[in-house]
């Protein structure tokens, strides 16, 4: 867990955890509306979000579902390679219910840990000891202890967001909105491309890296299911959808000690 308060970004403006820690209810809120319109299932996320009073942009809707389904299909095509003899450690979780949806299928790994700032991460076994009655049960023994054995020495890292072709216009009005938040990107200086992304993994140890544009995975999706999510919400502007799915990608990256395949890992 990360503990501070406010603190100053060397590179930049005043970082404000408080601001930061709020794009966890906006992620969460955003999800809820995508689910309640029938973008995807999610049993879970009623118990962890209010359903949003305001409505919320279709762009917006669809932006996630690439998201949630991009991340979901490598996960769980990591999953499958190393016959779920791994742990996931999901960095900034919020109110992420991936945990719940992978129990569903009967496709845990051997460990599941989640990170994110103390508060965040209190309400959340807060609200997983009291769920509310009524709605989709939540798992009691939600974190036994692993049922495979000794997790592999293999592993995918994955980077779902982290914003690419920061340096055009449009990027620049995404980070001067954020910041007029108190929510600097930090470290954004780097993310110039989806080559840059790959870059940053591979001259950090890692063997094989990927990044795709949310354009690319959106484009990735089974068209059936793209096309039932797209006869959801009629969408005016479909180059705003563009504009916004290409500063943000899917990255991952792979050190495969055990040749277990995780290079081909992909969309
Ligand atoms: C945009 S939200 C996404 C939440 C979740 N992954 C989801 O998709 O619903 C980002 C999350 O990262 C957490 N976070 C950001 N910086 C963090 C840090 N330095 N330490 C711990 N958590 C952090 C925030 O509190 C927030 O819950």
């Amino acid at each position: 867990m990360a503990v501070s308060s406010t603190s100053r970004d060397p590179l930049g403006p005043e970082v404000s955890d408080e601001a930061v820690r709020s794009t966890c209810d906006d992620a969460s809120q955003c999800k809820r509306y995508a689910v309640n319109m029938g973008y995807w299932k999610d049993p879970y996320i009623q118990h962890f979000a209010r359903h949003p009073k305001e409505r919320k942009a279709p762009e917006i809707s669809r932006g996630y579902y690439a998201r949630v389904e991009g991340v979901t299909r490598l996960v769980k095509a990591f999953l499958q390679k190393t016959d779920r003899n791994c742990q996931i450690i999901n960095l900034g979780a919020g109110m992420d219910t991936l945990f719940w949806k992978l129990k569903d299928e009967d496709l845990l790994p051997g460990k599941y840990f989640e990170i994110d700032f103390p508060t965040i991460a209190t309400r959340k076994i807060h609200t997983i000891k009291f769920p509310q009655p009524g709605l989709h049960p939540l798992c009691h023994h939600w974190r036994r202890p692993p049922r495979t054995p000794q997790a592999r020495g293999s592993h995918e890292e994955m980077r779902p967001g982290p914003r690419v072709n920061m340096s055009d216009r449009f990027g620049q009005i995404m980070i001067d909105n954020l910041q007029s938040r108190k929510c600097s990107l930090i470290g954004v200086e780097a993310c110039l491309s989806l080559d840059t992304q790959r870059q940053r993994f591979l001259q950090n140890g890692w063997e094989g890296a990927h990044a795709m544009d949310m354009v690319e995975v959106y484009n990735a999706l089974p068209p059936e299911d793209v096309k039932r999510i797209e006869a959801l919400e009629f969408l005016d502007e479909k180059e705003l959808l563009e504009q916004l799915m290409l500063h943000y990608c899917l990255s991952w990256a792979t050190k495969d000690a055990q040749d277990l395949g995780l290079l081909e890992i992909t969309l």
